[in-house]
């Protein structure tokens, strides 16, 4: 075999060939995608990661060479010399890519035998996702996941480019190190040489990008795996990769116009698509109110809006009650209200009862009036009011959800993308960017009965709001910013803290004790007493960039072996039991 290697040397890729090579003699090397015999006259598309070309293999041609390919099936690996020539006038395939031409084969190789694969390549959505992680070497020959990675790995040499020509240095930082706090739990790794302790992998390298900040490299950026054991979704895994950064003397906007700046070339080099800059703003408390989000899909209307004031003396008690009781009612409104029939507007109901909502009422805009279960409740001008506010008309559907301000905005938020898509408002082209701003520095967390910090705890309160951080702490502003794409947050970030003692203020906000805080992040706090600048930074989910780019519906489809939703690789079957030998040099035992 390698002798065969050493006198053929590949001349091209399958893929590359076009009318411009006919009469060249080509060498190929790759896997038979596809055999059709006709006439005694063999066709192998032979394919390899640039494309598929059609072999023709003619016994008048070359009689064993001819034979030999009587042997081809699905998947064997090939070489493949012959002569381009351009199809007979008819035969070509416009489809193709090199649909001009075929190779007439004078010589083969059969490089390896395949098994018959467990699914057909080029079956697409059909075939289990199980089945296809199971086997990812074989679904990773198909073209759509090759696409995906190529731009990936575009996007990847892209972003270096942009950074390195901006100054930021790429550092890497300790994969075994100690718990960082992005809100998720850690995964922890056992030491040998120091019993019963355990490094953590990192959720991000948010403590040691600062550190780097603290020791003067100015502009820090890493692609690199983080870790976190959360529940996962189709835009989430346990490992995921963030280009991360970090810069010192600046202020938001210089991250901002710096971050803009890096999307927009990356859509450019990698997509040719040109992004308008700069990206819009919205404040956070503007994208809760109208999205019902903190991560707005802009790309289609149907805005929640606030109709509690209007109905909450309203002859519909249920309503009433609620605003009494410091609820509130909202709605949107569809246009196309003929587009929901009876039984849509039923099992609406059922979704929005995901979030919480105890029931959805709607409203069918009539020249009359309503069509709707309330209608009767209300007075001529609570509904004209009403319709005012959502400026509905004839035809219009009004949903409303009366609830707790949370609950409400969760499910009109989801309920207003979901119908978006059911009913085909979202142009599939369209890239919305928007920034979130003006965070809340904590959210209040009802299940640990305090507050948590909304992004982690070096994000910089607005100095303004300092004085509140006792009284009012749910009023304080972060200085951070996240960058929604498409109703998906692909970055966040923030200033950080550079001050010990303000730092140390936020730890105890948050409800830790001076030891617990010398504890975890003892380091920290005392890198921060030696002349720290002021810095801060972001990280993008490059993961979900890419899955956007590429229109993927899911992470996995972006990622070379992702994990399932239950965080194992089908492929490897990790996680798996280790034998009692390593746990005992480990001082470990399993308690079940
Ligand atoms: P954050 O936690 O917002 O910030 O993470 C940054 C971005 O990473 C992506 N992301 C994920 N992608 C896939 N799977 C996951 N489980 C996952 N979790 C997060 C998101 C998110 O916007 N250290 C800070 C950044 C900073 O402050 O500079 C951080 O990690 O796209
Ligand atoms: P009922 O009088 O309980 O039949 O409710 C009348 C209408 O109000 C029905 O369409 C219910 O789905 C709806 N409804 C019930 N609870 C809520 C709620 N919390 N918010 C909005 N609509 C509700």
């Amino acid at each position: 075999m390698a002798d065969f290697l050493t006198t053929h040397k590949r001349t091209h890729y399958c893929g590359d060939l076009n009318g411009s090579h006919a009469g060249q003699e080509v060498i190929l090397m790759g896997w038979a995608h596809r055999r059709r015999d006709h006439g005694g006259v063999i066709f192998i598309d032979l394919r390899d990661r640039e494309g598929l070309t059609q072999v023709v293999f003619n016994p008048e041609v070359n009689l064993a060479c001819h034979e030999e390919a009587g042997r081809i099936r699905s998947e064997f690996v090939l070489a493949v010399k012959g002569l381009v020539r351009k199809r007979p006038a008819g035969m070509e395939n416009p489809e193709l890519k090199t649909g001009e031409i075929e190779v007439l084969a004078n010589e083969l190789e059969i490089l390896n035998e395949a098994k018959t694969p467990p699914f057909v390549l080029d079956g697409g959505a059909e075939i289990s996702e199980n089945v296809r992680l199971k086997y990812r070497y074989l679904d990773l020959r198909r073209p759509e996941i090759q696409q995906n990675l190529f731009l990936r790995s575009r996007v990847a040499v892209a972003t270096r480019d942009y950074l390195h020509r901006e100054g930021f240095i790429e550092v890497e930082t300790p994969f075994l190190t100690k718990s960082t706090p992005e809100g998720a739990r850690d995964y922890l790794v056992p030491s040998r040489v120091n019993q019963g302790m355990f490094y953590a992998l990192p959720q991000s390298p948010q403590i040691f990008k600062q550190l780097l900040m603290v020791s003067g490299f100015d502009r820090y950026f890493q692609i690199v795996k983080c870790f976190r054991d959360e529940d996962l979704r189709a835009d989430r895994q346990p490992e995921f990769t963030q280009i991360d950064v970090e810069m010192s003397f600046i202020t938001e906007e210089d991250i901002i116009a710096i971050m803009e700046g890096m999307v927009a070339y990356l859509f450019k080099t990698c997509l040719g698509r040109e992004l308008p800059l700069p990206f819009p703003r919205l404040p956070y408390r503007e994208a809760i109110d109208r999205f019902g989000k903190d991560n707005p899909d802009i790309r289609f209307g149907m805005e929640i809006r606030d109709l509690t004031e209007i109905l909450k003396n309203s002859g519909f008690k249920l309503f009433a009650e609620i605003a009494a009781a410091g609820g509130v009612i909202k709605a949107i409104k569809v246009d196309d209200g003929k587009a929901l029939s009876r039984k849509d507007l039923d099992e609406l109901k059922d979704f929005v009862a995901q979030y919480g909502a105890k029931g959805l009422a709607w409203a069918r805009v009539i020249p009359e009036g309503w069509t709707s279960p309330i209608f009767k409740f209300l007075s001529p001008e609570e509904v004209a009011a009403v319709n005012a506010k959502l400026a509905a008309g004839d035809g219009s559907v009004i949903l409303f959800v009366a609830d707790t301000p949370k609950v409400v905005c969760d499910s009109l938020g989801n309920l207003r993308v979901h119908l978006a898509k059911k009913l085909g408002l979202i142009d599939p082209a369209a890239l919305a960017f928007t920034w979130v701003t003006e965070f809340p520095l904590f959210d209040y967390s009802e299940t640990e009965k305090r507050f948590v910090s909304t992004h982690h705890p070096f994000t910089s309160p607005d100095l303004q709001d300092l004085p509140l951080l006792e009284s009012d702490p749910g009023k304080v502003r972060a200085r951070a910013y996240d960058l929604v794409l498409n109703g998906s947050e692909v970055g966040g970030g923030s200033i950080r803290i550079h001050r010990q003692e303000v730092q140390a203020l936020i730890f105890k906000a948050l409800g830790m004790s001076d030891e617990e805080a010398r504890g975890k992040f003892g380091f920290l706090l005392d890198a921060l007493e030696y002349g720290t600048p002021p810095h801060g930074g972001i990280a993008f989910g490059l993961d979900r960039l890419i899955m956007l780019m590429t229109g993927a519906d899911s992470i996995r489809d972006v990622i070379a072996f992702p994990k399932t939703q239950k965080a194992t690789c089908l492929l490897t079957e990790a996680p798996s039991t280790v034998s009692v030998e390593q746990l005992m040099e480990l001082s470990l035992k399993i308690v079940t």
